[in-house]
């Protein structure tokens, strides 16, 4: 992915040890009252929520006896194995148990290593620029090492080296499973080629973990997507409904050449809202305060590149006016940097959906944390109170307010001439409750005053600010610096009757870590999730409500560990081969669910 964040907010004021074991007591004690008055209204309530009765229909009565009573705040679905193909499913899940296998899916994720497919900023497009060849190296790896893949499912490439794959199902009536990856990588530095313990494109692997430039980010989804459909096909299975691969080639370059085709021939071949589910990259699972908990990204921030160019008269050096191009241009930095976008936790943050899960199913949240949150979904005053607590990590702060970073600056062109001209630009990354709208008004305010006393003509994003008639000492001119200006994405449905991909989803993530474990119950949570970057579904937003940006992999050690977009990418074989086994729990659960 293009960057992330897992929260991980362990910088929460924690209680002392004293006070926390003291407070388990006191938990257990409310908690147990709790139990009572909850077991009868947990099964009413069930009982009464439509959307859950389709799970309940593949599982049996069982959900409903299974959801803890405490888990109100943040409801689970119960595990959800595939009914119909439950033996298949075992036995899949036994054969990727397997040294053979593992051998096997080590071979496939490290020749797709071997492949160099970086893409860079500002490329040339397809055709022109010679370095998007190398991908067409990475279909013949592809081509030779699934074989089945590709002589079973129909493969069209769109703007040459975007692949789609269909895997045509029985009943097409039956709307389809879409699984996303990228194919390219994050360059590497050559000034860092030294630092790394195995070559970059080796993709070594040293007995435990398999090393290189996109062995996590992002070849694993890519090719633990194919390794699960070429064992479904080898054993025979045949799905009722159409599954598709849709894997770009720019992900990390932004996707215009690549994921933007895709979608678009994708939304004109099928329609709007023709997809049952979509699910790409994202973070994975870990353990918060005591609990694992798995969170599939439900929403993503807006974008917005803000170019702030000032323009006045030129001249010799010698004769200077107070203040140059370049002298203005930095009282705008200023005071843009004096004014960072308001943070205010609100509940219908997907952190906040998030903060209510821990709550509900973290063993060891510190209680004066989970009772903050439990106030607040009633009380304003608790959640001021929980936005102080939580805004003082400061990842955490930015994950839900709008950010804004000055990334690029230039101006002048000689030691001793005023510079008639000089710009900069400020990245923002947009709260998924605001829009670039706001995010473009936030500027132009701030701006306008300091402007005014400059006397420039200022227009802001297309509009005159001041009257361009008017004499003036210079311009500014606000505007979308690349055009590439996005909205925060539509949030996916994680409750109410529009939910039941989420809980396919919940379910799937639950049976997966069972069965790679082989253990029985409850043993992760699903919360809804966020990340800080963004995917190539933001091109895919018209062909399904439900996006779920998630990878089915361990991230103990946070992301640090696999080291994504820098020196000794890596993954635990482990962690992929689980993978492997959600991509097929997925397609077998979502065969059966006639209900998305
Ligand atoms: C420039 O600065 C001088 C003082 O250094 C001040 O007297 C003058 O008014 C300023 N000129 C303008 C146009 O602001
Ligand atoms: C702004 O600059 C123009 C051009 O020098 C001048 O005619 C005008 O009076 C100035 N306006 C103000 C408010 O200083
Ligand atoms: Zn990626």
């Amino acid at each position: 992915m293009s960057s992330l964040s897992l929260k991980e907010p362990k910088t929460y004021s924690l209680p002392s040890t004293a006070d926390h074991a003291s407070d388990l007591t006191q938990r257990k004690t409310s908690k147990f009252r709790r139990l009572i008055v909850f077991a009868g209204l947990t099964y009413f309530v069930l009982a009464l929520t439509r959307h859950w009765s389709p799970v309940s229909e593949l599982l049996g009565s069982k959900s409903v006896q299974n959801v803890k009573p405490d888990q109100h705040l943040c409801p689970q679905v119960n595990v959800l194995v595939p009914v119909v193909n439950r033996g298949l499913w075992e036995s899949l899940g036994d054969v990727y148990r397997t040294e053979e296998f593992r051998l096997r899916a080590i071979g496939w994720l490290s020749g797709a290593v071997n492949v160099p497919t970086e893409s860079y900023d500002g490329m040339d497009p397809v055709g022109v620029d010679p370095r998007w060849e190398t991908f067409g190296k990475l279909h013949e790896y592809l081509d030779t090492a699934f074989p089945l893949v590709h002589s079973k499912l129909v493969l069209t490439k769109h703007n040459t080296y975007g692949l789609l794959y269909e895997w045509k199902g029985s009943d097409s009536s039956l709307k389809p499973l879409l699984l996303m990856a990228h194919q390219d990588v994050v360059p590497v530095d050559h000034n860092t080629v030294d630092q790394w313990t195995h070559p970059p494109y080796s993709g070594y692997y040293d007995g435990e973990r398999l090393w290189g430039r996109g062995s996590n980010d992002d070849k694993s989804g890519l090719i633990g997507s194919l390794s699960a459909i070429e064992t479904l096909l080898e054993t025979g299975f045949q799905p009722k409904r159409t599954v598709l691969l849709s894997y770009g080639f720019d992900e990390e370059a932004s996707g215009c050449e690549g994921a933007q085709t895709l979608a678009k021939d994708l939304l004109e071949k099928l329609g709007e809202n023709s997809i049952a589910l979509i699910v790409d990259e994202g973070v994975g699972f870990s353990e918060q305060y005591g609990t694992v908990f798995a969170l599939p990204g439900v929403a993503e921030k807006g974008y917005l590149d803000t170019r702030i160019e000032v323009a006045t008269t030129g001249g010799h050096s010698s004769v200077p006016p107070n203040h140059t191009s370049i002298g203005i241009l930095s009282k705008f930095l200023v005071e843009i940097e004096s004014h960072p976008h308001k943070a205010k936790l609100s509940r219908d943050d997907i952190f906040y959906s998030t903060l209510q899960c821990y709550a509900g199913h973290a063993k060891s949240l510190p209680s004066d944390l989970r009772k903050a949150i439990q106030h607040s979904v009633k009380s304003d005053k608790a959640l001021r109170k929980l936005q102080r607590i939580a805004f003082q990590d400061l990842e955490t702060l930015r994950l839900v307010s709008t950010t804004q970073a000055i990334d690029m600056i230039q101006g002048g062109v000689k030691s001793n001439a005023l510079p008639e001209q000089a710009w900069a630009i400020v990245n923002h990354r947009i709260s998924t409750l605001s829009s670039v709208e706001d995010a473009q008004a936030h500027d132009t305010e701030l701006l306008k005053s300091l402007a005014k006393s400059f006397n420039l003509t200022f227009t802001a994003f297309g509009q005159h600010i001041t009257d361009p008639a008017k004499p003036s000492k210079g311009r500014l001119t606000l505007s979308d610096a690349f055009g590439t200006s996005l909205q925060p994405a539509p949030k996916t449905p994680t409750s109410g009757d529009n939910a039941l991909p989420y809980e396919i989803l919940s379910g799937t993530i639950k049976a997966t870590y069972n069965n790679h474990r082989q253990i029985e119950g409850d043993n992760i949570a699903v919360s809804p999730g966020m990340s800080t970057g963004n995917t190539d579904t933001r091109y895919y937003w018209k062909l399904t409500d439900h996006i779920f940006r998630y990878n089915h992999k361990d991230m103990k050690g946070g992301l640090l560990a696999s080291n994504i977009h820098t020196v000794n990418e890596n993954i635990e074989v482990d962690a992929f081969l689980e993978g492997i086994t959600f991509f097929t729990t997925l397609i077998l659960n979502t065969d059966e669910s006639t209900s998305i």
